[in-house]
């Protein structure tokens, strides 16, 4: 029997820069250089599970982040949403079914809900595109749902988003994310903006979310300490490239590479 096709899979991917270097133009050469921010990196997700991606200050987790949600161009490669090749598609140009399956959570969860809109502005919003057939009423309970499932509830519908702490805030950007019923979602360093004690709960919740109904995550984090603790795959990313992966036991425990041992070496184990 073939095993199930992964929810995710990269194949050599690559996405590149044009970028000015500063120099003065000579006879018209010069001046800009094509920088490669993600280099052939391939990997997969199989369903329901997290894979970890750590690595330091721009080595390019979030270009592939966002290459996956096709928020970003690829120069080369290919990726794909099960059996779907969405690579194929111009960037935000993909049909709504697929665009349905992978989600984002960024790291700033001020800069990330417009302000003004209502809580229950940003959970219809998705709703609507993606479920039209649901009726206003259905869409209000499902909202309440929504809140109550990331451990709000229906009261904070009718605030705006300058109303709530950033964990609170996190927890309504998951909120949207899952409005959908995404099978992946993208976690863009969710917790690096917020307090250790805020950071726990929000990890915390994304575990009991992952329980409840088997969505995968790409888990994009500098803090080794967190992926290794939510993470079924790790893999170390630097200069573009996906230096090391394994479980966590793996690469946390015997690290082939220097550069993943300094990563380990700055992080304080317990
Ligand atoms: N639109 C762009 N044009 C030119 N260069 C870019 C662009 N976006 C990103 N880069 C460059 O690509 C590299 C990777 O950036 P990226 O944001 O993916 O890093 P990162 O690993 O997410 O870093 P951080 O941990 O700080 O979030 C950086 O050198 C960045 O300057
Ligand atoms: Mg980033």
């Amino acid at each position: 029997m073939r095993a199930p096709s992964p929810i995710l899979r990269v194949e050599n991917v690559s996405v590149k820069f044009l970028r000015r270097t500063g120099t003065r133009k000579f006879f018209g050469f010069g001046g800009k250089e094509i920088f490669t921010a993600v280099n052939r990196v391939s990997f997969e997700i199989p369903a329901g599970k997290t894979v970890g991606l750590v690595g330091e200050s721009g080595c390019g987790k979030s270009t592939l982040g966002r290459a996956i949600l096709r928020l970003q161009s690829i120069d080369s490669g290919k990726i794909f949403c099960g059996n779907d090749e969405i690579s194929r598609f111009p960037t935000a140009r993909m049909p709504l079914p697929l665009r349905r399956k992978i989600q984002m959570i960024f790291q700033n969860p001020y800069a990330s809900l417009n302000p003004r809109q209502t809580v229950s502005n940003v959970l219809s919003e998705p709703l609507e595109i993606h479920f039209p057939e649901m009726t206003a009423r259905e869409r209000e309970d499902e909202i309440v749902a929504l809140l109550e499932q990331v451990g709000l509830n229906a009261a904070h519908r009718l605030r705006y988003p300058h109303e709530f702490s950033g964990g609170q805030r996190q927890r309504i950007a998951i909120a949207r994310a899952l409005a959908v019923k995404p099978e992946l979602i993208v976690c863009d360093e969710p917790v690096s903006a917020l307090d250790v004690s805020v950071q726990a709960q929000i990890i915390d919740l994304l575990k009991k979310i992952q329980a409840q109904t088997g969505v995968a995550y790409l888990f994009v984090a500098h803090d080794l300490a967190v992926v290794e603790d939510l993470s079924d795959y790790v893999l170390v990313m630097r200069s573009g490239e996906i230096i090391e992966r394994g479980t966590p036991e793996e690469v946390y425990g015997s690290p082939q590479s220097d550069y993943t041992k300094t990563l380990l070496a700055a992080v304080p184990r317990l």
